[in-house]
This record gives structure tokens, C-alpha cells and sequence, in this order.
């Protein structure tokens, strides 16, 4: 299933990003939707659980342009070291080229490399963190077992992401709220990724009771920002080109959301944040 959505999905979709028809239209969303209010709040509540101690050496998996490994290396201080890696060659240039001229730039490295196959030691880093990344990937499995493999015994493994499969609108039709979810279903890689990170974490060999697990809820409430972080026109034609909803559910639905009162409308997604502490 993975395979034939991501050959199917290359005009959106951060699995292959290098490969959409606009790349840069990638960047300038993390850099939108990293800025809204929902996303700050949970991003300085996981940066704290991160408990970075001094000398810490942190790898952040599917960096995009650099935003979080940026913010941690402002927030703990000089002597850690983060290296953020993307499979994205655009991702890395961005990152780079705002790391430019700042003067926390000798902490931080970026690197292209692939979630599911890294190219570092075993037992490398304090911490490994991957934020809204394992949704795109191909093979999610084997991108936490990786994460385990390069921590040090006693470090720590963070990932956070959404479950698409929780998905609501409010302020449109039900039936619209249900076909946006349905698209975000069919068009995210792993839409319910989420729900499985505390199993997989287990398999990947971190005890049960080492396992730190929250689940928390993304409100968005302005149909602004919910078009910032659904990008739902681009979202629906592409469910549409894949087979998933009609042209008419589309058009029905489109015109659903341009009608919505913008001050009640509101967007809520769950946020599962699974932290585990390496033997
Ligand atoms: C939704 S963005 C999240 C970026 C960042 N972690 C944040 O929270 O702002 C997902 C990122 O994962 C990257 N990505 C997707 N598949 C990847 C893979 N197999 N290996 C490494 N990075 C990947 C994408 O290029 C993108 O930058």
C-alpha cells in the first residue's frame, strides 16, 4: 500500500519532497505552520521533555528547514551539539541557509539522510527526536529501530505525530468534516501512525515501563490556519486524482469550506507524543 501511495502522490506530500512539483511551497509551509499558536505551545512542551543536559550531543530525523534543532540549540545553551537530518536536499539547503550569520552555528550540523536507513554510529547520540516525520514515512518500523540503534544506552528517543485519523471540522457539514478526513487518509503516507508509536517503540526494544506516552489534542481555530495546515484545495484534488473522492464531493466540499464563517470554524487533530528511555 505504502509504495503504491507514494508513486502515486508526487504533487504533494512530505515523503518526497525533492520530488513534488514545488518544493520550495514545502518550506514556506513549515515555516507557516511552525508559527501558529498550536503548534508553539506543543513545541515548547516537547523541547522540555527532551531534558537536555549539558555536553548533550541530539539528532533531529526529518528536520525540514530547521526550525526545532535551531530553537533547541538557542534554548539549551552552547555546549550540545544537534544534528538535524532530512531526506530532502531543498529541506537542508533552507536549513543551512537560515543557520547562516547565527551565532549558534557551530552547534548545529544538517545533513541529507534517509529516517529509515541512518548513516551514524550505534549508540552516537544523548537524544533522538523525529517531530511529525514518521507519518511520511515509507517503512516507519525500521526507522525506530534505527532511532534506538544510535542512542546511548540511557538516552532518550522522542517522536510526536498526529493521528489524521482523528481529523475534525467544525463549522462545516459533518459529511465535509468526514471527506476531508477521508482525503487526509488516503494522501498521508501513515495517516494513523500516531496511535501505533508506543507499540513500535516496544518492538524496537525500549521497556513498556520506560515508555513516557501523552496524547493531546491540536485546536486551530481560524479558517486561516486551518488552510495553512490542511492546504485543503491541493489536498482534495489529489485525493481526487487518486481515486478516492469525486469531483462533485470536492467541488460540494470546497464550496462548504469558502462559505464557513471563518470565527467558527475550527480544526482539531490528536498530537501523541511517545518518549522512551534506551537500556
Ligand atoms: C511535516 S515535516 C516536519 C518537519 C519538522 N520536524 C517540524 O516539526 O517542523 C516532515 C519532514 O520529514 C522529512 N522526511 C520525510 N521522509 C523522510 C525520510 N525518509 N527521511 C528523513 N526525512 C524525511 C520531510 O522532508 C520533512 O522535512
Amino acid at each position: 500500500m505504502n509504495k503504491e501511495k507514494s508513486s502515486r502522490q508526487k504533487t504533494i506530500g512530505f515523503e518526497a519532497v525533492d520530488q513534488a512539483r514545488d518544493p520550495l511551497a514545502f518550506t514556506h509551509y513549515l515555516n507557516k505552520v511552525n508559527s501558529l499558536e498550536a503548534i508553539r505551545n506543543y513545541k515548547s512542551k516537547v523541547h522540555a521533555l527532551l531534558e537536555v543536559r549539558d555536553g548533550d550531543s541530539i539528532l533531529d530525523i526529518g528536520c525540514g528547514v530547521g526550525i526545532d534543532t535551531e530553537e533547541i540549540a538557542e534554548l539549551f545553551g552552547p555546549n550540545i551539539k544537534i544534528t538535524g537530518i532530512d531526506n530532502s536536499e531543498k529541506m537542508i539547503k533552507a536549513a543551512n541557509s537560515s543557520l547562516t550569520n547565527k551565532k549558534n552555528h557551530t552547534q548545529i550540523r544538517y545533513v541529507v539522510g534517509d529516517a529509515c536507513s541512518l548513516d551514524f554510529k550505534d549508540n552516537e547520540f544523548d537524544i533522538v527526536r523525529a517531530d511529525r516525520t514518521f507519518q511520511h514515512l515509507i517503512d516507519p518500523k525500521r526507522a525506530l529501530r534505527e532511532m534506538v540503534r544510535v542512542t546511548k544506552p540511557g538516552g532518550k528517543i522522542l517522536v510526536i505525530d498526529a493521528n489524521w485519523k482523528s481529523l475534525e471540522i467544525k463549522g462545516i457539514s459533518r459529511e465535509n468534516s468526514e471527506l476531508i478526513k477521508k482525503t487526509y487518509g488516503a494522501i498521508i503516507q501513515n495517516p494513523n501512525i500516531a496511535i501505533k508509536l508506543k507499540k513500535l517503540m516496544i518492538e524496537a526494544g525500549i521497556k513498556e515501563d520506560q515508555i513516557y506516552f501523552e496524547k493531546t489534542q491540536l485546536v486551530f481555530s481560524n479558517l486561516s490556519s486551518i488552510e495553512d495546515v490542511l492546504w485543503i484545495e491541493d489536498s482534495l484534488n489529489e485525493a481526487e486524482k487518486m481515486g478516492t473522492i469525486t469531483q462533485e464531493d470536492k467541488l460540494k466540499c470546497m464550496r462548504d469550506v469558502k462559505r464557513a464563517d471563518s470565527d467558527y470554524v475550527q480544526a482539531t487533530i490528536e498530537l501523541y507524543i511517545v518518549k522512551g528511555i534506551k537500556a
